[in-house]
């Protein structure tokens, strides 16, 4: 898979692309993740990208021109173009699977007061990580690149993510490492009891009690 991102700030990347489990997977070929400068694609002689909206108002909106050339220059065929907006459709771990099918994403992030309205033409997806806003859509392309590229094939076990939250429409089951004892908290019997069908009961019960106290609302979806 190919991940292209959009940014003006492309210097925020660098963490994320060279530690843990996102340097893994680009090391060992399983994703080839390309950082942006949008700037680069300005043909103003100052490398302007943005400006002031039309009709007032106070922050830098991002200037059409910049953008529709970048993902002219990056998009063939088989391109996905998302726009990170906080008007966009809220993301969730089925997105993640979905998106983990394509074979090509282009992530367009926005800043400041956001982007040229013309500029959603391009997007084939508009995703927001959710109902609150962030200075940038680095963070959002952060995050959605991140849980994408984890269910790519061979990045982790894949047993390491099928109980995971959300999976079967549950909470992750509780669990627990050494020591046995801790501050008077005990790991529960059946985790060490080395019975395999009993433990899978626990974790599914365990799930299920988990999912009814803190997520109802994932209960009563049918998506
Ligand atoms: C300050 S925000 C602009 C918000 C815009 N004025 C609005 O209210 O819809 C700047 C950029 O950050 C990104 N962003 C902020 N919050 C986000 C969220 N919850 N999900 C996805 N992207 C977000 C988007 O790319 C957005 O264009």
């Amino acid at each position: 898979m190919k991940i292209d991102i959009l940014t003006i700030f492309p210097e925020m990347f660098d963490g994320f692309l060279t530690t843990s489990i996102i340097k893994r997977a680009i090391n060992q070929e399983k994703v080839q993740i390309k950082i942006h400068d949008i700037r680069k694609y300005s043909k103003d002689p100052h490398r302007k990208v943005d400006d002031y909206g039309y009709g007032g108002g106070k922050g830098m909106v991002l200037m059409p021109q910049p953008i529709f050339d970048a993902v002219d220059d990056l998009k063939d065929e088989s391109s996905k173009v998302i726009l990170m907006t906080p008007q966009g459709r809220p993301y969730k771990q089925s997105s993640a699977y979905t998106l983990a099918k394509e074979k090509h994403i282009i992530i367009i992030c926005g800043h400041y007061e956001g982007f040229d309205e013309r500029i959603r033409t391009l997007a084939d997806m508009e995703i927001s990580i959710g109902d609150y806003v962030l200075t940038g859509g680095e963070l959002p392309s952060m995050v959605i690149t991140d849980s994408i590229v984890r269910l790519l094939d061979g990045v982790i076990e894949e047993d390491s993510h099928k109980n995971d939250s959300f999976n079967n429409g549950l909470l992750d089951y509780p669990v627990y490492t050494k020591p046995v004892e801790f501050r008077g908290m005990k790991v529960p019997e059946v985790l060490l009891s080395g019975h395999h069908a009993n433990i899978k009961k626990y974790r599914q019960q365990m799930s299920l009690e988990k999912t009814q106290d803190r997520r109802p609302d994932l209960l009563e979806r049918d998506e």
